[in-house]
């Protein structure tokens, strides 16, 4: 087993490339645990390092994918055993170690996650950062309060990962879920997953004023720009924004009104680095009362790490709908 199969990303004299390669199990990142992978996932962050459109890398080369899920083969720390089903996101991974794109993967024993019961390894991986990040926002969301009562919440991008996940999450814990998506053509199936509304981005008219009629009672967006100006005016008094991506831009016209008058909350999420004692929170969520209830539903496509390059280049397109998962383990 020491030569395997992984996606791997370059950037040197030679320019920035990624493709499949052959490498050795001795030359993976440092670490604990030594994984055998069943299942990674495809996040957006995963096709801005894999095609080079953002700087995700912090050193080179390393194997892409953010998400890993599978099977200890050896562990130094006792926590771990040869067999466990564990899984790990974010936390460095593709970043500045070696990520779950290949065959096998040595992760940091305090990221790793044992997999919760109520999970497969396929489920969590079709959750992935995609799901861990959804169940974040709600659960800072609801840290500040946030309840059903203050009014529906919002999920922009719906048809992307986060998008779904979320409008399935918050429909699960209660919440009148109003989804903004840009593809019409799939409303039906948003409905189908728990939105009571679903709102064409296209036709979404702001009115441009600091402060509008409040229409929700917050909103998970990973749109950024223009849509999260938009939505701020609309927000009830102490509802919460929280936002986790710039799948439409980074910067954003905003003012003081929606906070100094009706008390809104912007709540950043920034899941690569949150908090072992959060990270354990929220996959035992996932696993229990916010496990959301169309995961297959939701995981549109399966891809094998080869045909990973025309998934980034759909995704960065827009063109996103639903969760892509990578099986990696052919036998599983
Ligand atoms: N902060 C964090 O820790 C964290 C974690 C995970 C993801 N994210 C971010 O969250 C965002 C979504 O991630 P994802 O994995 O769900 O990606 P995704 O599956 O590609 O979904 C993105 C969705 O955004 C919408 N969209 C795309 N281009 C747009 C544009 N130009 N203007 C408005 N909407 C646009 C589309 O939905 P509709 O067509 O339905 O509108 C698309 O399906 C990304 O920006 C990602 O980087 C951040």
């Amino acid at each position: 087993m020491n030569e395997f199969q992984a996606f791997r990303i370059h950037n040197d004299d030679a320019g920035y490339r990624s493709g499949m390669e052959s490498i050795s199990v001795d030359a993976l990142s440092t670490g604990e645990v030594l994984i055998k992978t069943a299942y990674s996932s495809v996040n957006f962050k995963d096709a801005l390092a894999g095609t080079g459109k953002g700087k995700i890398l912090r050193k080179y080369p390393l194997n892409g994918g953010i998400d890993v899920a599978g099977h200890v083969v050896a562990s130094a720390d006792p926590a771990f055993k040869e067999g466990d089903a564990v899984l790990c996101t974010g936390s460095g991974l593709s970043e500045t170690r070696d990520g779950g794109y290949g065959e096998y993967a040595r992760l940091e024993a305090r990221w790793t996650i044992p997999l919760p019961s109520g999970l497969s390894l396929r489920e969590s991986m079709i959750l992935g950062t995609a799901g861990f990040t959804a169940a974040l926002g709600l659960l800072r969301m609801q840290d500040n309060r946030q309840t059903p009562a203050l009014g529906p919440l919002a999920v922009t991008g719906a048809s992307g990962g986060v998008g779904m996940l979320a409008i399935d999450i918050f429909s699960r814990a209660g919440y009148e879920v109003h989804a903004i998506s840009g593809k019409a053509d799939h409303f039906d199936f948003l409905r189908g997953l728990g939105a009571s509304q679903c709102i064409d981005r296209h036709q979404l008219a702001f009115s441009g004023k600091p402060m509008d009629s409040t229409r929700f009672g917050g909103a998970l967006d990973s749109v950024g720009g223009a849509m999260l100006a938009g939505l701020l005016p609309l927000i009830a008094p102490y509802g919460n924004v929280a936002i986790c991506g710039n799948a439409g831009g980074i910067a954003f016209d905003s003012t003081v009104m929606p906070f100094i008058i009706r008390g809104a909350s912007l709540l950043g999420i920034a899941t690569a680095g949150t908090a072992r004692d959060i990270r354990d929170e929220v996959w035992r969520r996932l696993a229990s009362d916010w496990k959301p209830q169309h995961l297959e539903r939701i995981a549109t496509r399966e891809v094998t790490l080869a045909e990973l390059p025309d998934v980034f280049v759909r995704m960065l397109a827009g063109d996103s709908f639903g969760r892509t998962i990578v099986r990696i383990d052919s036998t599983l």
